[in-house]
């Protein structure tokens, strides 16, 4: 018999891509939805696969989520309000109520659902791990904004000082979340582990590296920064790097991501657990933006202002060995993942900055931050 599954935020980059594996597994998908104005400026995206039912409803709609969930075998939670956004109020109503309060829906309504897999992500770590070349492995907290300001960007041992260097993040590394965002992905995910393990319904948190692809929102200044500075370069204008643009980030191609919910589901190896999802490789950000200009032909350097957001983190790459050993395999490297979505971002109308707008009021609300002029 057809397995049914719940995708919530299925409009979305991942929530669509992974709408799109279960059909051609042979689920049956609903496919729910709120089409958040911000990525999604022109309405119901024509990618929402036919084969699945679509319900256009939010989040934090009792009745809509109680509707969604009727006869559902496992929840694929995708929809989040996401990135660096300013609001604050609005991500923890949507990530953290949105959340508890379908977890509450199940339970009240004792529903039979087997499984729910949500989607967490990196940002629940304070910085990545790192190596002091005196104490090994290090879990090194935050920068500080003095240290930030004063335009030092690395990551020292938090016991000696020295500059630590950047290794692969394991999952019993400190959770912090550093940002509104991150907090509200903290929220999520031991919500659903701790429910998980009180009701007896088998939870995966997955933790995303940063995920891109085809139909990333090319309208939502705030998420995706392969989305940004395409848009920017198509734009002719140039793609804006944060300190001094060495900090690093492991990407991860969509299908893979969707390929991780569906291993979630089928086995029972990560039942209860957070899950580091990524390629476990290290990509630093001015590379992304000159690899793109690269490929695109615009021959536009990226462009520092010496600002920087506190609460970033300087480098994170994914410990992905448990991942691994429950047959997780990525299997689009950057390269030929930057390519596909390139080829889709061309053929995409009316491509607009929005990031200058957003930057402005980025830095009206102190999420982006300058250096002291002394040290530039
Ligand atoms: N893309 C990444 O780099 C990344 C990394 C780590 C974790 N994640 C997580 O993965 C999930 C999917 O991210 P994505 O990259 O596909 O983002 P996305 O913005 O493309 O998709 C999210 C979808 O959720 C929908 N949504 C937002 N608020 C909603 C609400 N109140 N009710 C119903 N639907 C709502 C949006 O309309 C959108 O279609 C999110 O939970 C995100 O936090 C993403
Ligand atoms: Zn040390």
């Amino acid at each position: 018999m057809a397995k049914h599954a719940l995708v919530t935020g299925a409009a979305g980059l991942i929530g669509s891509h992974l709408v799109d594996l279960l059909v051609r597994e042979g689920w049956q998908v609903r496919a729910f939805d709120n089409l958040e104005q911000q990525t999604h400026r022109r309405g119901k995206p024509a990618w929402i696969n036919t084969s699945a039912e679509f319900i256009e409803g939010d989040m934090r709609n009792r009745d809509a989520m109680t509707a969604s969930l009727d006869g559902i075998d496992v929840v694929f939670h995708q929809a989040a309000y996401g990135g660096y956004m300013p609001e604050i109020a609005k991500y923890v109503h949507v990530n953290s109520f949105g959340t508890a309060q379908m977890l509450e829906v199940i339970r009240e309504k004792k529903l039979p659902i087997k499984k729910v897999v949500v989607a967490s992500s990196q940002a629940v770590y304070s910085e990545g791990a790192a190596e002091c070349p005196e104490h090994g492995l290090v879990f090194p907290s935050v920068r500080s904004i003095e240290q930030l300001r004063r335009g030092d960007w690395e990551v020292h041992c938090p016991i000696c000082g020295a500059i630590a260097k950047s290794v692969p993040t394991p999952e019993n590394a400190p959770v912090g979340g550093e940002t509104v965002y991150g907090l509200t992905k903290v929220d999520q995910e031991r919500l659903v582990l701790l429910w998980g393990k009180q009701i007896g319904i088998p939870t995966v948190a997955l933790r995303y590296s940063c995920t891109y692809g085809p139909r990333q929102s090319i309208f939502n200044p705030y998420t995706g920064v392969i989305a940004i500075f395409c848009t920017r370069l198509l734009n002719n204008l140039p793609p804006v790097l944060y300190e001094d643009g060495e900090q690093t980030r492991d990407f991860s191609f969509v299908e893979d991501i969707a390929h991780a919910n569906l291993l979630a589901a089928e086995t029972d190896k990560l039942d209860g657990l957070p899950v580091n999802i990524g390629s476990a490789c290290g990509t630093p950000i001015r590379e992304i933006a000159e690899r793109l200009a690269d490929i695109l032909k615009i021959n536009i350097a990226p462009e520092m202002n010496g600002e920087f957001r506190p609460g970033e983190m300087r480098h994170l790459t994914s410990g992905t060995t448990l991942a691994r050993s429950a047959g997780y395999k990525p299997t689009v490297d950057l390269g030929e993942g930057i390519s596909r979505y390139i080829h889709w971002i061309k053929k995409q109308s009316d491509i607009r900055d929005y990031f200058s707008e957003a930057e402005e009021v980025l830095r009206q609300k102190g999420i982006v931050h300058r250096v002291e002029t002394s040290n530039r």
